[in-house]
């Protein structure tokens, strides 16, 4: 897995985003390996909009579109922290941003499926959400979800995100038809949120 030592905390700290267990950094191109093996992973591919397998090409070609990207929609890798090092375990972001309407879309891929389940999703949506606000200032940061994705609903669910609709029969997987479900924060509720806790 990669990891980068704590010792470059302070150089990097201006633009890394801090979690009590997570940072959100820029993505490098020493991920694209782990990337890669993420994105040929069915069981991590099965909630997302991807339907082949990805060449590492394809990954190279991914990063190498970043550089052109517009810096408030450039994807940002997920790492964990383990004992003195940091763990990559996947990447997330905001996208499609909507200037008029002050919305945009968020998104996020744990591709190292032996940290699923332990709240790691959870924290980096809640992380993105603050972003998304204090830092973007938008007013709504939606999401859509296969219905059959659980974990992903949960884990939204505990970062503040409510369900507001379906898409009826959206998406066609695995030989069916599947409902997407939008969930959106708005401002005032993540205002509201921050309050309390
Ligand atoms: C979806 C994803 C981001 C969630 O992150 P995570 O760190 O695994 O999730 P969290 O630990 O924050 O929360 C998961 C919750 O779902 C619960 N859960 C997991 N499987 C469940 C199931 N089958 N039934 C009910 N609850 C379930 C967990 O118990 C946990 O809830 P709890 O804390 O109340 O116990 C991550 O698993 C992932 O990236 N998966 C692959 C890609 C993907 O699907 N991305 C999302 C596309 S919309």
């Amino acid at each position: 897995m990669g990891s980068g030592e704590v010792v470059n905390e302070r150089r990097v700290q201006v633009s890394t985003i801090y979690g009590d267990r997570v940072r959100l950094r820029a993505v490098e191109h020493d991920d694209v390996k782990y990337f890669f093996e993420w994105v040929n992973d069915p069981e991590v591919t099965r909630g997302l909009a991807m339907y082949l397998p990805m060449s590492m090409s394809d990954e190279e070609n991914w990063f190498a579109s970043l550089a052109k990207r517009d810096q408030k929609e450039k994807p940002l890798a997920i790492e964990i922290r383990k004992g003195k090092t940091w763990k990559l375990i996947g990447d997330c972001g905001v996208f499609d941003f909507d200037a008029v309407n002050s919305c945009a879309e968020l998104g996020i891929l744990i591709g190292d499926k032996s940290e699923w389940n332990k709240g790691y999703g959870s924290e980096v949506m809640s992380l993105l959400v603050r972003h998304c606000f204090e830092t973007l200032n938008l007013n709504r940061a939606f999401l859509r979800v296969y219905t059959d994705n659980i974990r992903a609903v949960r884990s939204y669910e505990k970062a503040g995100f409510i369900l507001e609709g379906r898409l009826r029969e959206a998406v066609y997987k695995f030989g069916k038809y599947d409902d997407v479900l939008i969930m959106s924060v708005l401002r005032s509720e993540w205002m509201s949120r921050k309050k309390e806790l």
